[in-house]
């Protein structure tokens, strides 16, 4: 089926208590294990191109990719931008064709973030493409281990949330909650008190960055608490990886990259099959299928009759 867009997909999510996996594809393969892992699983899926995955191949190849394979499937299919740290790379992935956006402007000063953010909103929302922004910021454990000061320096406030989510109308947003991006292990645990207070005062979409080194049991808490978008990379590199060093390891001879990159593929389908499952996405693809035709039924009603004759 076409691409859909990620609005209607995520405010189901969040009135069922669910919520969809965002799933980092970097390459034909990895995007081709999400897209069968969540047909297999009948769920709603978001494939995302990061701003870094576009440097690496290009935004029209990656679209192009995921295009193809969402028009194959028999599920809906999301193709977002993720961390988008510039207005123009948001512009770039909206004239590609992505169904999604996400502008990052969570290393910029509050008002700075507020005016690019607002900016881009009214551009995509022209398109009829909704945005997701970022207030707080979820840190990099790359770059080296937190402090504690640091950590709490970085967590998203309710009271910045409300103030950023009004000033800009995004259709979702990014928080803080205790995540980090690229953790290798699988220990942090997520503020839920925190994610209610945002939740209390925030009406769209909460997502959840850096979802590779969160405990399962605090990303079911998180899904209760509000969250209705998680997102995973790591996790899908280091099981790509590994499926092709082990292939590479048993047959030191292999050359043709078809014989290993399956490898590959394979581990990352498993991952994100279990990710379905846990976000509790799985056999919703129908439902959620519904919710977004009859939305767009209604929306495509109601625009019909603003129309002055
Ligand atoms: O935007 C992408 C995610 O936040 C992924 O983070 O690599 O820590 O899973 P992760
Ligand atoms: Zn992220």
């Amino acid at each position: 089926m076409p691409l859909v867009d990620s609005k209607a997909m995520l405010i189901y999510a969040q009135e069922h208590e669910f919520a969809v996996g965002a799933f980092n594809a970097n390459n034909m393969e990895i995007a081709q294990a999400i897209v069968e892992a969540a047909e297999e699983e009948k769920a709603p899926v978001i494939v995302q191109i990061s701003q870094g995955a576009i440097e690496y191949a290009g935004e029209n190849c990656l679209f192009a990719i995921v295009k193809s394979l969402a028009d194959k499937a028999n599920v809906p299919v999301v193709c977002h931008l993720d961390h988008g740290v510039d207005f123009h790379t948001v512009i770039r992935a909206l004239r590609a064709g992505f169904t999604s956006l996400m502008f990052d402007g969570s290393s910029l000063p509050f008002e700075e973030n507020v005016r690019v953010t607002k900016s881009l909103v009214e551009i995509a929302h022209a398109a009829a493409v909704p945005l997701e922004a970022e207030i707080g910021k979820v840190p990099d454990a790359a770059k080296g281990q937190l402090s504690p000061e640091e950590v709490q320096k970085y967590l998203t406030t309710p009271e910045e949330a409300m103030e950023f989510y009004e000033r800009t109308g995004v259709d979702s947003l990014a928080v803080s909650v205790g995540s980090a991006h690229r953790m290798k292990v699988q220990s942090a645990r997520l503020d839920i008190e925190r994610i209610t207070r945002i939740r209390e005062r925030i009406k769209v979409p909460l997502v959840l960055h850096g979802a590779s080194g969160v405990l399962d049991e605090s990303i079911s808490a998180a899904i209760r608490a509000g969250i209705a978008k998680i997102n995973f990379a790591t996790e899908l590199n280091k099981a790509f990886t590994a499926g092709i060093k082990q292939k590479l390891s048993d047959d030191p001879g292999l050359v043709d990259v078809r014989k290993y990159g399956s490898f590959g593929r394979e581990n990352v389908k498993k991952v994100v099959k279990e990710k379905i499952r846990l976000l509790d996405s799985a056999n919703k693809a129908e439902e959620v299928l519904k919710f977004i035709q009859n939305k767009k039924l209604i929306e495509d009603k109601n625009d019909k009759s603003k129309i002055v004759e």
